[in-house]
């Protein structure tokens, strides 16, 4: 399945180092080509011989390699299709956040512009650190996912999150990236978040959509080798192309400058449907009357002139609903006229508006339904993905 296919691991120094001997075996029976590159302090817990074995090449320790007239860190970075850090301590993750380049691993890291995958593992201590949050955070800002650790007994003795996840998913998840990669490229035009309607120019008109359902799906559009142009109103740093707007009417002119050339569209931002009538310039004074009476004007409706004016693009649009979920989305799809209606209910609070997590029914124009139950966003995109592209 990865023949041809060259596999960069970069192992760091944490005791579950040990486990990624069998994720180069696995990765070795699908016939990839791997290349381990790993820390000093990754060197013990687990033998540089027995890495050379089993990916059946040398491995990258020194940086320096006076044989070699050729920088290291570039050829290795030239040579590789993925890098998979695992597992990814908080040091090295901190370090390639700040571009640090210590070691040949970081350097490497720095120098590589194609995806990485990055799979932390510490203590639940260090993981709920806000410092390590931070530097996660930043790492998503260039070409890294991350894989987030699992729940579980931890090798210091403690209970929480900070297990490595699962050998199962690093080599689904570095299949699919490196397998979707062959597909021709498609282009993602994707919305995000809660557009700001203002009143005056102190206040404004908005709603709870933190953006994280269409970061999400832009980045699994990214990651899968696709065009991803993500049209938000939060501020948010990725490797594809961003477009920060703030009102529905300046989303509405985003979307329709990249409509004609995009084949998805997936309209994931919370739109207002009205906007303040006249918005005062100057700020407004409060007055000794009791009540302010704001006069409201409907917004376009950016799904719905999408779907009439539409050639060849498929179209994706979310429904959240506070209420009688499937029975609303019903109607809507309708309305919108729109190829998916991905439901959520957004009363929920485990789900939803600001969450790490939803659940959603993808409605289909021909009645068809599927529920994806509640998972982490990231696997809800890239759900919805594989069902939009079918
Ligand atoms: O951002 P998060 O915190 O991660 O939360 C995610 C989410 C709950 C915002 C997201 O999953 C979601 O449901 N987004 C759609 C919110 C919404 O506006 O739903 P709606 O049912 O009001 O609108 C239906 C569709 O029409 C949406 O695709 C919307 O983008 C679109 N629309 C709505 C109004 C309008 N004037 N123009 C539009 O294009």
């Amino acid at each position: 399945m990865l023949r041809g296919k060259n596999i960069l691991i970069g192992i760091t120094g944490g005791i579950a180092a040990y486990k990624i001997c069998e994720l180069i075996r696995m990765f070795k029976r699908e016939n990839a080509n791997v290349r381990v590159v790993c820390t000093k302090n990754a060197l013990n817990f687990v033998t540089e011989l027995t890495l050379q074995n089993l990916s059946q090449n040398d491995v990258g320790v020194e940086e320096f390699d006076v044989k070699n007239y050729k920088p290291q860190h570039i050829s290795y970075a030239d040579e590789a299709d993925i890098m998979v850090i695992a597992p990814a301590t908080a040091n090295t993750i901190s370090k390639i956040a700040s571009g640090i380049c210590d070691n040949l691993l970081t350097s490497i890291a720095c120098a590589f512009r194609k995806p990485i995958l990055v799979a932390p593992a510490m203590n639940c201590n260090m993981w709920e650190n806000p410092v390590i949050k931070e530097n996660l955070e930043k790492l998503s800002t260039i070409c890294c996912k991350i894989l987030e650790p699992e729940n579980g007994f931890l090798a210091c003795g403690y209970e929480g999150k900070g297990r490595l996840c699962s050998l199962d998913k690093i080599f689904k998840e570095t299949s699919a990236i490196l397998l979707n990669h062959q597909k021709n490229k498609k282009k993602y035009i994707i919305t995000a978040g809660g557009t700001i309607e203002d009143i005056d120019p102190v206040r404004y008109i908005s709603n709870y959509s933190s953006g994280k359902m269409g970061i999400a799906l832009a980045d699994e559009a990214y990651f899968q080798g696709n065009d991803a142009v993500l049209i938000t109103t939060v501020d948010v740093k990725r490797p594809y192309k961003i477009v920060k707007v703030k009102s529905a009417q300046d989303m509405k002119l985003a979307v329709e400058k990249e409509f004609d050339t995009a084949d998805f569209v997936i309209m994931a931002a919370a739109v207002a449907d009205y906007r303040v009538k006249n918005k005062a310039e100057q700020k407004l004074k409060k007055t000794n009357d009791d009540e302010l009476t704001l006069t409201l004007v409907k917004n376009p409706d950016i799904l719905k002139e999408l779907c009439n004016n539409k050639t060849h693009q498929i179209i994706a649009g979310f429904c959240a609903e506070s209420e009688n979920l499937l029975e609303n989305a019903a109607k809507k799809i309708k309305e919108k006229g729109c190829d998916y209606l991905i439901a959520n209910d957004i009363s929920r609070q485990d789900i939803g508006f600001s969450s790490e997590y939803n659940e959603v029914t993808i409605l289909k124009r021909n009645g068809n339904r599927k529920t994806l139950e509640r998972a982490p966003k990231s696997e809800i995109a890239r759900l919805i993905l594989k069902e939009i592209n079918e």
